[in-house]
């Protein structure tokens, strides 16, 4: 090895070895808490979480230490504030993850449709990198067919790196999982360059606008009501006042008779005299 590689490798060596004090710890955590509502307790499972993503910052920015980057975040800025809060978000996702949920959406969507004649409103209230609102256009698109341009769905996440992915509709081979090849080669267009890329075809990714969006807006405040709201596997994220607060608000802009789907691990903490339990983390708003 070189001189100049092993100094490199030395110098990325010692970025692992910055300790995170529990004092930095609880800055970190408090501040994800009041910009996301994501709540991370002082666990050694969330301690190394933190460390492990933050560290990535600290190369990014020549830092050395967590108080150097405590300053920076203080000091604030959209760009910052932004890469942090991807750091510390969880975005795993999948297309059809839990799919019971779109065959319950495929379900009702006709009937929907009778009701609310003149247009379909979806919003899909944390999107990740898109592979859930493509599934519900997908769904749409099988269910509805040529009366599928009479939905439109709202994809939002407080992750602007992975809502960039979302809007740009391309995939790699891995992140394709879930989707069926027949729909796949329906709904995406496959490229290949070095590697092989999938994108989303016109007119599904026509159906759906990408917008930022933060569930800790104390008011959600939309010009029309939601007929179906999808907000699944983000509220095991939050706390239990928070979770409260956030179904009040998903409630408040969706009309009556629209549908509100967790996750399916979520349901645990619903209880509001306004929805009714339709099926597993399924509810509909009286
Ligand atoms: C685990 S992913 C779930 C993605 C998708 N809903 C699914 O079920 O596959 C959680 C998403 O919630 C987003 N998120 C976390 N806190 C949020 C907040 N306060 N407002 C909006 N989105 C948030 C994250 O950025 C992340 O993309």
């Amino acid at each position: 090895m070189t001189a100049v590689k092993k100094e490199a490798v030395s110098f990325i060596a010692n970025f692992e070895e910055i300790n995170l004090t529990d004092k930095m710890f609880d800055k970190l955590s408090k501040h994800m808490y009041e910009l996301a509502g994501v709540d991370l307790p002082n666990t050694s499972k969330n301690h190394a979480l933190i460390r492990n993503r933050i560290v990535k910052l600290l190369r990014r920015h020549s830092l050395k230490s967590y108080e150097e980057y405590w300053a920076l975040l203080e000091k604030g800025g959209p760009q910052i504030t932004s890469e942090f809060i991807s750091a510390l978000t969880t975005n795993m996702t999948s297309f059809y993850r839990e799919s019971s949920h779109f065959d319950f959406l495929s379900s009702v969507l006709p009937t929907l449709l009778n009701k609310f004649p003149a247009e379909l409103r979806i919003w899909c209230a944390a999107a990740s990198t898109g592979q859930e609102p493509y599934t519900i256009g997908i769904t749409v698109n099988e269910a509805l067919q040529a009366n599928a341009k009479k939905v439109r769905i709202l994809a939002t996440d407080i992750d602007l790196e992975v809502l960039k992915k979302a809007s740009a509709g391309i995939y790699e081979e891995r992140e394709m999982q879930g989707l069926s090849p027949v729909l796949r080669q329906k709904y995406f267009q496959s490229q290949k360059t070095k590697e092989e890329y999938f994108r989303a075809q016109d007119d599904l990714h026509s159906m759906i606008r990408f917008a930022p969006f933060n569930l800790m807006n104390p008011k959600f405040e939309f010009q029309h009501k939601f007929h179906v709201i999808f907000c699944r596997n983000v509220l095991i994220y939050f706390d239990e006042a928070t979770t409260k607060r956030v179904i009040e608000n998903l409630t408040s802009c969706l009309a009556p008779g629209g549908y509100l789907i967790l996750g399916h691990s979520e349901s645990g903490n619903v209880k509001h005299p306004q929805l009714k339990p339709m099926s597993r983390a399924v509810y509909q708003k009286l």
